[in-house]
């Protein structure tokens, strides 16, 4: 469903992408994973177009969109959940998923009260403003406000990071059932038994480069490239 080929990516001088190739398939939950500043983020701003890919082709439903601007390549049924969460301290959370459901186009995508299915903790919390909640039900609403708006294909960026396990375990369950629900989704995790949890396939970034990818399954937590590149 998307693929990346051959794509480099700089700030600047700084050549933080190089020859970076991966591929996800339709239904999969692809694990994009690697430490602190290798890339991964940048890997986002780049399938997303907010940076431009100096070389390489990225396609989305086998078309061509390096280079093409945002607005146009989310319009094809990518929603992005980013790493700051994007939520706003004054609107309530009905407000943000509403008018998330009214900005949405054609593309499967799933109602308010789906989400609210999603995420009970959402529909308890649902007339409390963003600024009310905690960390956790903030990445919660993230995630919800980006599933009304296209449950085609989700790009997610580190949604665990910073919660507490408990927590963690409900965005763990809630990305499961998304998966078996048919959405497809990239999600950045520098936590790797969060990866094993919910991913089927992955690939370990290392310093702008690929340095594995496959099934998650062949990334043993013992092994020397978990320990090299991750860290448990
Ligand atoms: N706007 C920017 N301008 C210049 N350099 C940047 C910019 N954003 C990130 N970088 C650098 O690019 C490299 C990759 O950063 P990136 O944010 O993609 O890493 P990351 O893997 O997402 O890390 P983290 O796990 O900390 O979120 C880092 O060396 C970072 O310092
Ligand atoms: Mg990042």
């Amino acid at each position: 469903m998307l693929e990346l080929a051959g794509v480099d990516a700089f700030y600047g001088d700084s050549h933080v992408l190089q020859d970076v190739s991966f591929a996800v398939r339709a239904g999969a939950c692809f694990g994009l994973l690697g430490r602190n500043g290798v890339g991964k983020t940048t890997t986002l701003r780049t399938v997303l177009g907010y940076l431009r890919a100096r070389n390489g082709t990225i396609r989305f439903d086998g078309e061509a969109i390096e280079g093409r601007p945002t607005y146009e390549i989310v319009r094809r049924g990518i929603s992005y959940v980013p790493e700051d969460r994007g939520i706003f301290r004054s609107l309530t959370v009905e407000e943000h998923l509403r008018v998330a459901d009214r900005a949405a186009g054609r593309h499967e995508r799933l109602s308010v009260e789906e989400v609210y299915g999603l995420f009970p903790r959402l529909a308890e919390r649902r007339r409390n403003l963003g600024g009310q909640l905690s960390g956790g039900e903030q990445q919660m609403l993230a995630i919800a406000r980006a599933l009304v708006g296209s449950s085609r294909f989700v790009i997610m960026d580190e949604p665990t990071e910073g919660l507490a396990p408990v927590v963690i375990e409900q965005i763990s369950q809630a990305i499961r059932r998304l998966r078996a629900n048919g959405t497809t989704m990239l999600l950045v995790e520098t936590n790797f038994h969060v990866a094993r949890a919910v991913c089927d396939e992955c690939c370990l970034l290392d310093r702008g480069r690929v340095v594995f990818q496959g099934a998650m399954a062949e990334l043993a937590p013992d092994s020397e490239i978990v320990k090299s590149f991750i860290g448990v």
